[in-house]
């Protein structure tokens, strides 16, 4: 086993998650303020810092993924986070992209920005003790669209991105979203999730990424949030394994799966009805919203209110988890009982 697939596989070990903490500037700003919390850089500090140091994190995350800017900060001891980070247990990942971009002018397709100097920026992220990265792109479903230029520009910028971090010993999570905005049902989000996956795969082949030193992040596969429709858990899960087992090797680390503005609970039923399938590689969660939206409003900025915050999330976690040792009922929901 090479380093890349070691780390690869610690961070979708049994049971354990990635949070992923990574909103730029502007949008954590953004939830900052709605959350009635001045969006200073220390208050999104203070913030990731309630989050990391969360007691007991480890036992169900394995890695956090930050943004440029919390990875140069400094918890309250001291410490930069990656390597407070490192002492609590939680492998330090970064976000990489510098976010999308028409993909011409006037287009609502975006391409995801950020390779050019991307090798510098990943050595010094691997010196300065990241273990891995992470690249969204992201493809709306619309009248016409994804185009297939959509799909193949954002493909290529994801196995240029891949096979960099790999040259630099980071493992990439390669994460090609399709977003849930829309009015698609859940066939026609199925379909386009398979081409996008379709594609990414056949460029990471042909840059000779490894991919077992690869963890996908993908959407799972929901009827869009306008479409008036409803999945239940078992037909999400059973749509979602089916387009991934057409289209992802079984050498891939493992798979962990963003939320994409689920309602929290839901994202965690949806993934507790996937552990029921079996699949050649590992189902996991890399949740952002539906694993911190909780711990935000319940922390409000107040430095009284962090223990609250910190227990919002590990509530959040602890679900997520049980969901992945397939022990997940709505029950647990209910914050004394988890
Ligand atoms: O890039 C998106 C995040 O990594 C996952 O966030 O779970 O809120 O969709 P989300």
């Amino acid at each position: 086993m090479t380093q890349l697939s070691a780390t690869a596989a610690a961070m979708v070990a049994p049971g354990k998650g990635i949070l992923a903490a990574d909103e730029s500037i502007s949008t954590m700003s953004a939830r900052l303020e709605a959350a009635g919390v001045a969006a200073s850089e220390e208050n999104r500090r203070a913030y990731r810092e309630l989050l990391v140091s969360t007691p007991g994190l480890a036992e169900g995350i394995s890695g956090v993924i930050l943004c440029d800017e919390t990875f140069h900060q400094r918890v309250s001891a001291g410490a930069p986070f990656p390597q407070a980070m490192r002492e609590l247990g939680l492998l330090p990942g970064i976000k990489v992209d510098t976010g999308t971009a028409p993909l011409r002018r006037g287009s609502t397709e975006t391409v995801t920005e950020g390779l050019d100097g991307l090798r510098a920026r990943l050595a010094h992220y691997a010196d300065a003790g990241a273990a891995f990265a992470k690249w969204r792109a992201v493809i709306r479903i619309g009248p016409g669209t994804p185009s297939t230029a959509a799909l193949r520009a954002n493909g290529h910028a994801l196995a240029r991105y891949a096979r960099l971090c790999q040259d630099e010993g980071l493992v990439p999570i390669v994460e090609p979203e399709v977003l849930m905005t829309g009015t698609h049902s859940i066939s026609r989000c199925a379909w386009v999730s398979s081409a996008a996956l379709l594609q990414v795969v056949s460029d990471l082949v042909d840059l000779d990424v490894d991919l077992d030193g690869v963890v996908l992040k993908p959407n799972m596969v929901v009827p869009g949030i306008d479409s008036g429709q409803y999945a239940d858990p078992e037909q999400v899960a059973r749509e979602t394994v089916d387009v991934l087992t057409a289209t992802v090797p079984a050498e891939v680390a493992g798979i962990a799966f963003l939320s994409g503005g689920q309602p929290a609970a839901q994202a965690t039923a949806n993934l507790a009805a996937m552990q029921e399938l079996s699949t050649p590689w590992p189902l996991t969660f890399s949740f952002g919203r539906a694993l911190v939206d909780a711990a935000l409003a319940a922390w409000a900025g107040q430095p009284a209110l962090v223990a609250q915050g910190q227990r919002a999330l590990a509530h959040r976690v602890s679900c997520n988890t049980a969901a992945l040792q397939r022990r997940y009922t709505p029950e647990l929901e209910r914050e004394d009982a988890a």
